[in-house]
């Protein structure tokens, strides 16, 4: 029987479910939530589709053994990759991230919309999906963010370097006459002022994390499963290096919090 009082589980490769928690626990103050960042294995972003799937697994069972009553899969790429599956093999629900086309679409004035994503979230159905629904009377352009999730690792999110390759990315962009940009990865809302810098102010920004935590708040509210407590607490677990996770935590959220370790080959023999 699912209790009320149950967390929320959300995992990501990495730092940039952050982006999205910190949408979430706006959104449900009452919520406790478990966040896992799978830093031994990220990037997901290059990796095979199956090699994904296990890993997102693997989270996925670990956030059930913590008790989660939902899980929030806040990485595009493990969305893209794996929702269906874990949804198929899970019992409980899952939310996970789609690339915001739709809202993007209704900003746009020259009808070039771009997407900035890792290579894992354009593959598959997906974004095919996404594109074939919300895509209709614009163009997407499609750009793959190279080199921006290592430096969301790094917490290098200003600086030269971050400049440099966030203005690699937007170059073929602007020369296509986007004025739009979803961000299509939940490390890149932690590159926003530096998007906005390059850009000089020529591109609406459209990050989805806001209407997932919407979305949560839903699917709770539905099975009657939102905790009523006045505030929550959050606990943070990575398969990585636990000082650094905790560096990342304060730089990027301004959160100092102690950061459990999850064995990296946890799930290990998961076969999918
Ligand atoms: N934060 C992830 C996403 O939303 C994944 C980045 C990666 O590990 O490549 O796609």
């Amino acid at each position: 029987m699912t209790n009320q009082a149950q967390p929320i589980g959300v995992f990501d490769s990495g730092v940039g479910g952050l982006s999205v928690l910190r949408a979430l626990v706006a959104e449900l103050p009452g919520e406790d939530f478990v966040y896992v960042a799978d830093s031994a294995h990220c990037p997901y972003g290059p990796r095979p589709v199956h090699d994904i799937q296990r890993l997102s697994h693997a989270m996925t069972d670990f956030l059930i053994a913590q008790g989660a009553k939902l899980i929030v899969v806040a990485c595009n790429t493990a969305s893209a990759a794996a929702l269906t599956y874990l949804r198929a093999t899970f019992p409980i629900p899952f939310v996970g991230m789609v690339p915001a086309l739709k809202p993007a679409v209704g900003c746009t004035r020259t009808g070039h919309v771009g997407v900035l994503a890792t290579a894992g979230t354009f593959q598959g159905e997906l974004f095919a999906d996404v594109v074939a629904r919300f895509g209709q009377g614009v163009r997407v352009h499609v750009q793959v963010g190279h080199g921006l999730v290592e430096l969301v690792e790094a917490g290098e999110v200003e600086g030269p370097r971050a400049e440099a390759a966030v203005e690699r990315c937007l170059r073929p962009l602007l020369e296509a006459d986007v004025d739009t940009l979803v961000l299509g990865c939940t490390h890149y809302p932690f590159l926003t002022p530096t998007l906005e810098r390059v850009s000089q102010g020529r591109l609406t920004v459209v990050e989805p994390s806001a209407a997932i935590a919407a979305q949560t708040r839903r699917v709770l509210a539905e099975r009657g499963w939102l905790n009523g407590q006045p505030r929550g607490k959050q606990l943070y677990y990575t398969t990585g290096d636990r000082l650094e996770f905790g560096t990342a935590l304060s730089r990027l959220m301004g959160v100092q919090a102690d950061v459990d370790g999850v064995r990296s080959d946890y799930g290990h023999s998961t076969e999918v």
